[in-house]
């Protein structure tokens, strides 16, 4: 029994040994042989159970050599287990180093797409101005984008080729004018609004033409206000989104819901009016269209035109934008192609 507790003795120093140098989980294989040689069915315990059949005179002798062999073990795993411990986490913190020395990758920002950067600029420049964000839907009625805006059922612009109806009397709308109507029945003048938003138009795509594009709008109302004030906004609206050498002039022009109508171009800002590429050798670059309110469409909105006027104006954003980046084909707004976008 005696050559029995020191074998065990022995083994477990041994496998303790072999298990310190394994290079995987060592504190578990550590647990595992304090089992095999501690546990409740170890070969300790084997050894202890057997004792009963041992002489009065050797019992307290192999018991004593018993609990010293345990002790010993217990030692030996415990220090074992410390090791193993230390070793690991001395492997874990080589293999996950952070170099903190090491160059960074730089992530890519997104940012604003060129129409909504101009957008925003383009109301900046309102809000700076005095006016007010307003806002209408896209599904329209016939009404609004339409008759308010004196534009009966047999003009031209009602021309199925050009707008996409929902139904007899709705429509999508073709221009962000019906939120001039909708403005005006809600509020009473003094009024100055801007309303930037999506049109529809259906037309086949091409390098200037698409079934969906961005107007941006503007209406003043206030006793008073006169062709002048149109020129000024306007005049002021050019030099701030063009700069200050920016030039305007305005052209007769019509729209059913403005009297006089005027169209208005910019000097061209690549040439400075002598006539280049990008304005086809005009000097001028048509930019908005633009008009005194008639006054059918401020009486039918309930506004009194002897007592009030006002002016309107309506661009193209696409337009704007082109113009500003050297765009010349319209697609590349809607294509999302990141190489184009990330130009600007
Ligand atoms: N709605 C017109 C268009 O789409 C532009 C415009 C707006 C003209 C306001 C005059 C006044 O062409």
């Amino acid at each position: 029994m005696k050559e029995k507790l020191e074998q065990i003795e022995r083994m477990a120093r041994e496998e303790i040994e072999t298990a310190l140098a394994h290079n995987g989980n060592r504190s578990e294989i550590i647990e595992n042989l304090r089992v095999k040689f501690l546990g409740k069915k170890g070969e300790l315990t084997a050894v202890l159970r057997g004792m009963g059949s041992l002489s009065a005179e050797e019992r307290p002798q192999i018991g004593q050599l018993a609990n010293e062999v345990r002790s010993k073990v217990e030692q030996l795993i415990d220090k074992a287990k410390k090791d193993a411990e230390e070793f690991e986490l001395n492997e874990k913190l080589r293999t996950e180093e952070l170099d903190v020395t090491m160059p960074g990758k730089r992530r890519i920002a997104g940012k604003l797409h060129p129409l909504t950067q101009i957008a925003n600029e383009m109301i900046d420049i309102f809000i700076g101005l005095g006016f007010q964000i307003a806002d209408g839907p896209e599904v329209e009625y016939d009404y609004y984008n339409f008759e308010m805006l004196n534009i009966p059922k047999d003009h031209p612009a009602r021309d199925t080729q050009d707008t996409f109806y929902i139904n007899d009397n709705i429509v999508l709308r073709t221009q962000t004018s019906p939120v001039q109507v909708r403005v005006m029945e809600k509020t009473k003048p003094p009024i100055r609004v801007i309303s930037p938003g999506r049109v529809y138009r259906s037309d086949a795509v091409d390098a200037t033409h698409s079934p969906l594009f961005n107007q941006m709008e503007g209406l003043v109302v206030d006793k008073g206000i006169t062709m002048a004030d149109l020129k000024g906004t306007l005049e002021l609206f050019a030099k701030r989104l063009y700069g200050e050498n920016a030039k305007i002039r305005l052209r007769p022009h019509h729209f059913p819901f403005t009297e006089p109508s005027a169209e208005v171009d910019v000097c061209c800002f690549s040439c400075g009016g002598k006539g280049c590429r990008l304005c086809k050798g005009e000097g001028w670059i048509e930019i908005l269209g633009a008009g005194m309110v008639h006054p059918k469409v401020l009486a039918g909105c309930g506004i009194d035109p002897e007592i009030y006027s006002g002016f309107a104006f309506g661009m193209g954003i696409e337009r704007v934008v082109m113009r500003r980046f050297n765009i010349n084909d319209l697609r590349l707004y809607y294509e999302n192609d990141v190489r184009f976008l990330k130009q600007f």
